[in-house]
């Protein structure tokens, strides 16, 4: 009878030691370890697990499933290191760095582990592609899956066959704009961008240039000539006259509407005869900063140095 015991409990030693308990996961309810929350793996069964988490009971309780894998399964019997995620299609763990249903983030390598038939990180790196996606395409899949074409277009929808990648922003050329960008077919006069106006090789002639065109094509804050001839930059600091920064900026009232005698637009009248103090003579003309005590005129020593003067003149006066 001892005997029966004795072997008995070595039996029921053997299927312990057998058991394998799987990692602590987190379920959707804390301490709530059921299929309902942990999902369902016939054969297996969801007992409390670490702190308020929960785990297989034992892995090999039956055959390992082939379909439906979740991450929280793949975590709790993890079948080789790291591999705590099911894959996309749930039929295999695998060891990508985050789960197979992120959606940021991507890599490439997790990419081909989570699918294979996708695996290249997309352009906003929200997804995974392959070479016959029509979206998210980058210049590195570009030139993997299609050599003749090797950069991704502006919208990242084809692969096209410009000179240089159509993200460049040097040396862009009208050619590169047309097949890059097609709503965008030309290269601005820093040639760093491609815009929908012609910018480069306009008719010396007859350029017609337009507020809109001097935006695109220059800066921002560029403008047409009043007969088209040309565009000017409003905030260059040099070169701008009166009129030209009135063109900018209005003649109302307002902020830099004049030229200084740098050249720059400034918002203080600097042809004015009256009213100067030291911070519009330093706008209007840095040579000459201080206005006159009367601030009719700015000058370029204060109006109080002559006090000063006669104050040294005085005090030599005396140690003579
Ligand atoms: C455990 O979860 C189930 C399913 O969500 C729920 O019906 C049940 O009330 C929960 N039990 C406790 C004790 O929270
Ligand atoms: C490419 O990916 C799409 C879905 O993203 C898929 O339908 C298609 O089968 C994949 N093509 C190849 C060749 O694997
Ligand atoms: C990348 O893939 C995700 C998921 O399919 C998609 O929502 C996103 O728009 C894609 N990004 C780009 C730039 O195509
Ligand atoms: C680019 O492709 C177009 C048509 O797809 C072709 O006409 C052109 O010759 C190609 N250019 C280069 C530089 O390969
Ligand atoms: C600037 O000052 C000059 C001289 O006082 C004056 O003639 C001119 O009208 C002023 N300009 C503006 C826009 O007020
Ligand atoms: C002289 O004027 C300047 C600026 O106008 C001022 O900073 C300075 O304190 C004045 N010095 C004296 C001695 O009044």
């Amino acid at each position: 009878m001892n005997f029966v015991i004795a072997i008995s409990i070595f039996v029921h030693l053997i299927i312990q030691c057998s058991a394998q308990q799987g990692n602590s996961v987190s379920c959707s309810q804390p301490c709530n370890c059921s299929n309902q929350n942990c999902g369902t793996f016939p054969g297996f069964l969801w007992v409390q697990g670490v702190n308020t988490q929960c785990s297989i009971n034992d892995c090999s309780s039956a055959p390992f499933p082939q379909t439906g894998l979740t991450d929280i399964f793949c975590g709790s019997c993890t079948p080789f290191q790291n591999a705590i995620y099911a894959n996309s299609a749930g039929y295999t763990c695998v060891a990508s760095t985050q789960s197979c249903s992120s959606t940021q983030g991507w890599t490439n390598s997790n990419c081909q582990l989570c699918n294979p038939a996708t695996p290249y990180a997309n352009a906003s790196l929200t997804g995974c592609v392959n070479c016959s996606s029509t979206s998210g395409l980058t210049d590195a899949i570009c030139a993997i899956c299609n050599p003749s074409a090797p950069f991704a277009s502006g919208d990242t929808t084809s692969c096209v066959n410009s000179s240089q990648s159509c993200s460049s922003s040097l040396n862009v050329k009208d050619s590169d704009c047309a097949i890059c960008f097609p709503l965008k077919p030309y290269a601005n006069i820093a040639q760093t961008a491609c815009k929908s106006v012609k910018c480069r090789g306009r008719d010396p002639k007859n350029p017609g240039w337009t507020d809109n065109d001097c935006k695109q094509c220059y800066s921002p804050g560029s403008k047409a000539k009043k007969d088209g001839s040309a565009c000017y930059n409003c905030f260059a600091t040099n070169g701008m006259t009166n009129d030209l920064c009135q063109l900018c900026f209005g003649t109302g009232k307002g902020a830099y509407q004049y030229a200084n005698s740098l050249g720059t637009c400034v918002s203080v009248n600097c042809s004015k005869t009256s009213g100067w103090n030291d911070i519009d003579c330093q706008a209007c003309n840095p040579a000459t900063p201080y206005s006159s005590q009367s601030g009719t005129v700015c000058q370029s020593f204060p109006s109080n140095s002559s006090i000063l003067i006669q104050y040294f003149i005085s005090l030599i006066i005396f140690m003579l």
